[in-house]
């Protein structure tokens, strides 16, 4: 593709990692989603974590209303669909036999592992992987049915920037060998090492990519002061590791896809004296990652990594609608104020040129 295009047409999008809470904040912030992806994998650490299939179906129901009630008032075209995929949150306890009323289920496509207190709403994740959920593991490789992984040891001895690295050697390893087959998703990959575990791994794998984690390193979190907005977990890292990410993406390997990770927090608890991890991307994610695209002379891999990489891991159709991407200043707003509720959006006060 012609990079001075100021137009690009690409089969309609996913976001293969969301997280969309629940009530108001759900009503909030589902149409930034939906007015440009067609399907999410939508992450299940709610306040009141998501453990079962039943709470799984209950859930599904939420955001599908508040997605009818965007229609309902014209927010968005009758024509758009959108479909919610569940996952389901790992915890000590869970019984194998969730994992099968999970899988006949229809509707959820994947677990997700967060080692307990290693990011929002992990209380009640895994404490202790092979000693409390090698059964589950065995009918997730059984089924076919994805982990989806925060792959960070959560050791308050362990330095933050390093808790990725220190995961990969000793957990991921180790996963990989007692489970050759099992289909894993490094989630919302941030350092080199974890690119190229993902790169070499032998088994089924594949990692989301952020546009935070593609476009910022660390120094963003301290540019001009300490920035609570540009705090997530796994933290932004140093440039070598931002330059790794770019690198894998743009080696057109189709084991990194699109996940946004976009995570709302009220402002009051990021500008907070303890502030919450997570950046709101969704309000402009494909315009933010058609930028980086762009700004590294590789717009041609968009479309694979947003919208084919992705269902082609899952097992899932390819889309067959489109979104238009168009170049334009646009200024990204310093807060959003939906209701009661006020976001600020990654990239506050910053232009790009890109606008879906
Ligand atoms: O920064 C993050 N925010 N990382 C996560 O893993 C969870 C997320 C959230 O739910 O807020
Ligand atoms: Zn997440």
């Amino acid at each position: 593709m012609d990079k001075l295009l100021d137009r690009i047409v690409i089969t309609k999008p996913d976001d293969w990692h969301v997280h969309f809470r629940d009530g108001e904040m759900l009503d909030a912030v589902i149409f930034d989603t939906v007015k440009q992806f067609s399907r999410a994998i939508i992450m299940p650490n709610l306040a009141d974590a998501i453990k079962t299939t039943k709470m799984a179906e209950n859930y599904r129901s939420k955001i599908l209303d508040s997605f009818a009630r965007l229609k309902k008032n014209n927010q968005i075209p009758q024509e758009n669909t959108f479909t919610p995929l569940m996952t389901i949150y790992l915890t000590d306890d869970t019984k194998p036999e969730e994992v099968l009323s999970a899988h006949s289920s229809g509707f959820i496509f994947a677990f997700k592992l967060y080692p307990a207190a290693s990011t929002t709403n992990s209380s009640a994740g895994v404490t202790n992987l092979f000693g409390n959920c090698r059964k589950v593991l065995e009918k997730l490789q059984y089924v076919g049915m994805p982990l989806l992984i925060h792959a960070e040891l959560p050791d308050k001895n362990i330095d933050i920037f390093d808790r990725e690295r220190f995961f990969i050697d000793r957990i991921l390893i180790s996963l990989r060998r007692d489970f050759p087959d099992i289909k894993l998703v490094f989630e919302h990959v941030s350092t080199k090492e974890g690119v190229d575990f993902v790169m070499e791994d032998t088994g089924p794998i594949a990692a989301t990519v952020t546009p935070q984690h593609l476009i910022y390193n660390r120094n963003s979190l301290f540019s001009g002061g300490l920035n609570p907005h540009f705090y997530c977990l796994p933290i932004l890292k140093a440039e070598e590791h931002r330059q790794a990410i770019l690198k894998a993406v743009f080696s057109g390997s189709k084991r990194f896809f699109l996940g946004t990770d976009s995570a709302p927090h009220n402002r009051s608890l990021k500008e907070n004296r303890c502030g919450c991890a997570g950046c709101y991307n969704a309000y402009n994610a494909m315009a933010l990652y058609a930028s980086v695209f762009e700004a590294n002379n590789s717009i041609d891999k968009l479309e694979a990594f947003a919208s084919f990489n992705g269902p082609d891991f899952y097992g899932l159709p390819r889309n067959r609608d489109f979104l238009v991407l168009y170049r334009k200043e646009n200024i990204i707003p310093d807060m959003l104020e939906i209701g009661k509720i006020q976001l600020v959006p990654l990239g506050a006060g910053s232009v790009i040129h890109w606008n879906i």
